[in-house]
């Protein structure tokens, strides 16, 4: 589907709020989660659009070091990054899990302003958000050559393989990556790998090991809104699959492990309690002080960031690291 409804095109490949999909999807992925001992909800569910609204929040707490440590990563070596990525000449500039692309504007100004000859493409999951991004292009950067794409990271990395055959840089920024488990780091990489050519490079951003203090306030801001974030994924299935979570039950409890590097979260039953699920006719007890498993992020060395890459089929062209070390964006090429 083409919705021309500006200057830059925007392509849907396949959607999140197609509604049916979604649903199924959520109702049998929390099934599965819940039904097993220890209980777990994965976190790719906590962006719905209030989950979102609370993920920006979260960003601009002064606990929440990632955004600002990567956004001032990126203005520190804009130059080198645009001159390594346009020196062979036109390229893809693609943007996996866009956003408002407020990063991203750091690295397309430099582009453009040095002159590089390249075509952005955002790809994100909500179509909400790729709409306001290429009406927001359209007026701050309207020389700049943009195609959103609409989709999941990999129906969206298919169709560039069909439709943009020019060189690729993929950007995988924000430390999603630390979302995955380790060897599902290893296959969401590989698959980006199988997806390109020798010369095409990936720019990918991990939040580095580092005093255990600074990691675990990052996950419990004073102002609650990292549980409030948490807790959401509660409400959501309050709210779409009819369950009856009372969410005073239930408290956001985070902690950091600083041997595996993995920040974990939780959300611990106060008490026993029963909760019913209308859409899956399902009903789980859980005794006091019971968590269910809702998030990992993972830390890393920046060996193990670049062995990832290794593993995957990238070599290391560049490391960039902000002032305080905290965060790293480490340029891979593929021959
Ligand atoms: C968007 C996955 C990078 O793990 O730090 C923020 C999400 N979770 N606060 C992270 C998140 C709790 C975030 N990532």
């Amino acid at each position: 589907m083409q919705l021309n409804h500006t200057l830059h095109p925007l392509t849907i490949v396949s959607q999140q709020s197609d509604a049916a999909t979604t649903y199924a999807d959520f109702a049998k992925d929390i099934t599965n989660g819940l039904n097993q001992t220890p209980k777990k909800l994965s976190s790719r569910w906590f962006y719905d659009a209030k989950g979102s609204k609370l993920f920006q929040q979260i960003m601009d707490m002064p606990e929440y070091y990632l955004t600002r440590c990567e956004f001032d990563l990126l203005n520190e070596h804009k130059q080198a990054m645009a001159s390594q990525f346009g020196k062979e000449g036109f390229f893809h500039l693609i943007d996996l899990g866009a956003g408002d692309a407020m990063k991203t504007k750091v690295l397309i100004r430099e582009l453009t302003a040095t002159g590089q000859n390249f075509e952005y493409v955002p790809v994100d999951i909500s179509v909400d958000a790729m709409q306001e991004l290429t009406e927001d292009l359209h007026e701050e950067m309207p020389a700049v050559l943009a195609q959103a794409v609409v989709g999941e990271y990999f129906d969206a990395l298919k169709w560039l393989q069909e439709n943009k055959s020019a060189r690729k840089v993929v950007l995988f920024l924000g430390s999603n990556v630390g979302n995955f488990e380790t060897q599902e780091s290893i296959n969401f990489l590989k698959s980006i790998r199988s997806y390109l050519q020798p010369g095409d490079k990936l720019l990918l951003g991990a939040d580095l090991r580092k005093d255990p203090e600074t990691i675990i306030d990052a996950y419990n801001d004073a102002a609650g809104i990292t549980a409030e974030f948490n807790l959401n994924l509660l409400e959501r299935m309050n709210r779409e699959l009819g369950a009856n979570f009372n969410l005073q039950a239930f408290q956001h409890y985070a902690l950091y492990d600083p041997q595996e590097g993995v920040m974990k979260s939780y959300l611990v039953s106060r008490t026993d309690q029963q909760v019913d699920i209308h859409a899956t006719g399902q009903s789980y007890t859980f005794k006091a002080w019971e968590a269910i498993h809702t998030e990992s992020s993972h830390k890393y060395t920046l060996q193990q960031i670049q062995e990832l890459g290794k593993v995957c089929g990238f070599n290391t062209e560049t490391v960039f690291m902000e002032k305080n070390q905290y965060f790293a964006d480490v340029l891979f090429t593929v021959d």
